[in-house]
């Protein structure tokens, strides 16, 4: 591929570089930070790097833009804006639409992508946002060495923002919840966690063979009278499901308005 810079090489910029290194060796990368040691660290990584976004957005033809949004008017200002012309510019910023980085970053062809951090293992799951450019198989070829990728509307990244970016955490908060039910009952934290781990993957495996709906595993396991049963009149009781459905719906509302507020500041910085 041609030479890619990554202008922020910090969580997700540091997963990307270490997916793309890990599929493609010889892959040139110009990663970029603002401290000396995130510049070290990212260094480790088998890539040439610089703190001047200027010179890595001018030394390569595809730009992986990955700081926080709050940060993005810094980089804006950093680099000379006839830079941008002709370059693939990919954004992974939560919020900030294509719409916007084209008017910022003139003459770029903007895609928008919103990975996970299971990134970090190249079990991310990515969106990225239909685009009417062509170029589309570069992008979808940098994003495959991070794991899955699904081609969304661009209205649905909000959601899924909160789904699947923020998902893995829900998902963190439910498996420590159960570890403690476990340990309420006498058992060893470390030895519960484990086990969980175990049946979650194994559940999700069984989905995916039996390719069925989760209520059909759900019932198969209820069965009349017996402890299943009980424990999910209890997750009725406590609006369990409610809950994760007003958690989603509440993360989306929060990943509409950050992107509502970046925009106004990011445009009202530009004019
Ligand atoms: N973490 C996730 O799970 C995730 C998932 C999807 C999307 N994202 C998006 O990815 C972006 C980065 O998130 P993150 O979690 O990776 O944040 P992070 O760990 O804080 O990384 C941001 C990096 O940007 C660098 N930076 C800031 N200003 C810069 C500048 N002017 N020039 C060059 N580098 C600069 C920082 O460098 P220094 O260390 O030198 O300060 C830092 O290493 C965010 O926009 C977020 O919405 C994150």
């Amino acid at each position: 591929m041609e030479r890619i810079a990554v202008i922020g090489s910090g969580k997700i910029g540091t997963a990307i570089i270490k997916s793309l290194k890990r599929a493609f060796p010889e892959q040139e990368i110009i990663a970029t930070s603002r401290k000396e040691e995130t510049m070290r660290k990212a260094k480790e990584l088998g890539v040439y790097t610089t703190l001047d976004n200027d010179y890595a957005v001018s030394k390569s033809e595809i730009v992986i833009l990955s700081v926080k949004p709050q940060h993005l008017p810094e980089v804006v200002r950093q680099v000379n804006r006839e830079r941008w012309s002709g370059r693939k510019v990919i954004s992974v910023l939560a919020g900030v639409r294509t719409e916007t980085l084209s008017k910022l970053l003139p003459n770029s062809i903007v895609f928008r992508a919103m990975p996970n951090v299971n990134a970090e293992i190249g079990k991310s799951t990515t969106a990225i946002a239909e685009s009417k450019h062509g170029e589309k198989q570069v992008v979808e070829r940098i994003f495959k060495t991070l794991g899955t990728v699904y081609w969304i509307p661009e209205e649905l990244l909000d959601v899924w923002t909160a789904l699947i970016g923020s998902g893995p955490a829900f998902v963190a908060e439910i498996l420590d919840a159960m570890a403690l039910g476990a340990v309420a009952c006498g058992m060893q934290r470390e030895q519960a966690y484990d086990a969980i781990l175990d049946m979650v993957q194994g559940t999700v495996e069984n989905l995916r063979v039996h390719e069925r709906h989760p209520i059909m595993l759900r019932d198969l396991v209820a069965t009349p009278s017996g402890t299943t049963i009980r424990g999910l009149m209890t997750m009725e009781e406590e609006g369990i499901k409610a809950g994760i459905i007003k958690t989603i719906l509440s993360a989306n509302e929060r990943s509409s308005k950050i992107g509502r507020d970046i925009e106004s500041t990011l445009l009202r910085d530009e004019t």
